[in-house]
C-alpha cells in the first residue's frame, strides 16, 4: 500500500468505531489516508480520533470557505487513488446511488474517478428492504465498470440485538480487500510491468506552414496520457513522445515533447533503438504535412485563393512495426463507419500485433471526452470495453497488451 492515497469516507453507523482501525491499519502499510465523515458518521465517532490515527485534518463539510481553500471537494475527489466507505449506511447508499451530492462525501464521489468501495452497514430489515436492494442493484454497471466494489456486508449477530446480514466486515478484512485490489499482499511483491519498457506516442502533430501557422487536429492526447499513467503505475518503464498538448505529464513517465510528425518518428525510432517491449500508437499524426515551408509568413494571395502542396507523412507506427524492434506494436483506429472492419485492416497493413478500434462519430466519447468505448482486436477476436473513464479503460488496455506480449514471447520461445 506504499504510497497509496486511501480516502476512508465515514457515514452514520455504530460500525464507524471499525473505521478507526481501518484508517490504523491502511497508515501502518504506508498507505497515506485523509478522512471524510458524514454528519451522521461524526455523531457515532470523534473526528479528533481520525485526526490524529490518519495524520491529517478530517473533512466534514461542503459549503465551507475554510475547508474549500485548503483542499476542496474536486481536490480531494482528484487526490485519491482508492476510496473506501465503511461504514456505508442506508441513506449514504441511497444518496450514492441516485448521484445526490448534498454534502461532501457525496459530492467527492461524483466527482472522482477512482474506484469507490462501499463496506455496507446496517441493521438487517434495513438491508432486506427492497428499497435498499434496489439501489443496490442500481450500481450493477458501475460494478461492472469497475467503478464501484462491494465488499460485504458480513451476517451475523448485531448492535441492536438483530440476527442476519448487514454487519459491516471487520477492519482486518477491509484493510485485506485494499491490499488486494493494490495488488500488494503485504509481502515485498514487484508490480506486474516491472522491467517492461513502454514507448507510447500521443496527441496531435502540427505540420507547419509558415512560421506563425500549421496544420493540426483536435486530439486531446488524453487517451496516450492515460496509457503512459496506467503502465507507468504498474511499473513499467515508459517514454511518452508527445505532440503539443497542454496535459501534465504524468508521474514517473519520461516524455519527449515534439511537434511535427517527423520529429515524432525522429524521437519514436530513437526510443526504440535499444529495442522496448510495448509499442502504443495513440497519436493522431497529420497524414500530410505542407511541402514546402515558408521561411517568412505568407502574405495573402488575394482572390487568387491559396493552394499548398502537401505531401504524405511517414507511418510511424508501420515503420516500428516494421523495425522488428518492439516486442508488440499497438495501434488505434478512429473510424466513424464499419469500424471494426477498417480497424481490423489497419491492423493487417501496418503490421500490428493488436489494434484499439473506436468510433469517432460518437461525441460522448473519443477525442476531447475524457470516456471512451473500444474494442480491442487481437489475434484470437475481439474484446469490448464499454464506455468508461479514459483512465478506468487505459489501466484496462495496458493488462490486456501485457498479457498479449507475455503469450507472444512464449510462442516466440516454443
Ligand atoms: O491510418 P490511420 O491514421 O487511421 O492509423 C491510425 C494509427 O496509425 C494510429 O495508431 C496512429 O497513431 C498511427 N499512425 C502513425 N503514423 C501516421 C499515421 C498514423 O503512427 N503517419
Amino acid at each position: 500500500m506504499k504510497e497509496r492515497k486511501v480516502l476512508v469516507g465515514i457515514t452514520g453507523g455504530i460500525a464507524a468505531y471499525k473505521s478507526a482501525q481501518l484508517v490504523r491499519l491502511l497508515k501502518k502499510a504506508g498507505a497515506q489516508v485523509r478522512v471524510v465523515m458524514t454528519e451522521g458518521g461524526a455523531a457515532f465517532i470523534s473526528p479528533l480520533t481520525l485526526q490524529a490515527l490518519s495524520g491529517n485534518p478530517v473533512h466534514q463539510t461542503l459549503l465551507d470557505s475554510d475547508a474549500e481553500a485548503g483542499m476542496g471537494h474536486i481536490e480531494l475527489a482528484k487526490w485519491a487513488d482508492l476510496i473506501i466507505i465503511a461504514p456505508a449506511s442506508a441513506d449514504f447508499i441511497a444518496r450514492f446511488a441516485h448521484g445526490l451530492a448534498n454534502d461532501l462525501l457525496s459530492t467527492l464521489c461524483l466527482a472522482t474517478e477512482a474506484p469507490i468501495a462501499l463496506a455496507p452497514a446496517m441493521n438487517q430489515a434495513m438491508w432486506h428492504n427492497p428499497r435498499t436492494q434496489r439501489n443496490m442493484h442500481s450500481l450493477a454497471s458501475d460494478i461492472e465498470r469497475g467503478q464501484v466494489l462491494i465488499w460485504g456486508p458480513d451476517s451475523g449477530e448485531q448492535a441492536c440485538g438483530d440476527h442476519g446480514p448487514g454487519r459491516m466486515l471487520e477492519a482486518e478484512a477491509l484493510f485485506e480487500r485494499a491490499q488486494d485490489f493494490c495488488g500488494d499482499t503485504g509481502k515485498e511483491k514487484p508490480l506486474p510491468l516491472h522491467g517492461v519498457k513502454v514507448v507510447i506516442t500521443a496527441g496531435p502533430t502540427r505540420e507547419a506552414i509558415d512560421p506563425v501557422r500549421y496544420i493540426s487536429n483536435h486530439s486531446s492526447g488524453k487517451m496516450g496520457y492515460a496509457l503512459a499513467e496506467a503502465a507507468a503505475r504498474a511499473g513499467a518503464d515508459v517514454i511518452l513522445v508527445s505532440g503539443p498538448v497542454s496535459l501534465a505529464c504524468p508521474e514517473g513517465v519520461s516524455r519527449v515533447m515534439v511537434s511535427s510528425a517527423l520529429e515524432m518518428l525522429e524521437a519514436a525510432n530513437q526510443s526504440i533503438a535499444s529495442e522496448c517491449d510495448i509499442f502504443i500508437a495513440a497519436a493522431a499524426v497529420a497524414d500530410y504535412r505542407p511541402e514546402v515551408v515558408s521561411d517568412q509568413k505568407m502574405k495573402k494571395q488575394g482572390d487568387e485563393g491559396l493552394v499548398i502542396r502537401m505531401t504524405q507523412n511517414p507511418d510511424i507506427v508501420a515503420t516500428v512495426a516494421n523495425s522488428g524492434r518492439a516486442r508488440l506494436v499497438v495501434g488505434f483506429a478512429a473510424e466513424t463507419q464499419d469500424v471494426t472492419a477498417y480497424a481490423e485492416k489497419k491492423l493487417r497493413t501496418k503490421g500490428l500485433d493488436l489494434i484499439v478500434a473506436n468510433d469517432v462519430s460518437n461525441n460522448a466519447i473519443g477525442f476531447n471526452s475524457d470516456e471512451n468505448a473500444v474494442t480491442l482486436i487481437t489475434p484470437h477476436g475481439q474484446v469490448e470495453f464499454v464506455q468508461q473513464s479514459k483512465r478506468l479503460l487505459a489501466a484496462k488496455l495496458i493488462e490486456a497488451m501485457y498479457s498479449e506480449l507475455k503469450q507472444k514471447n512464449k510462442a516466440k520461445k516454443a
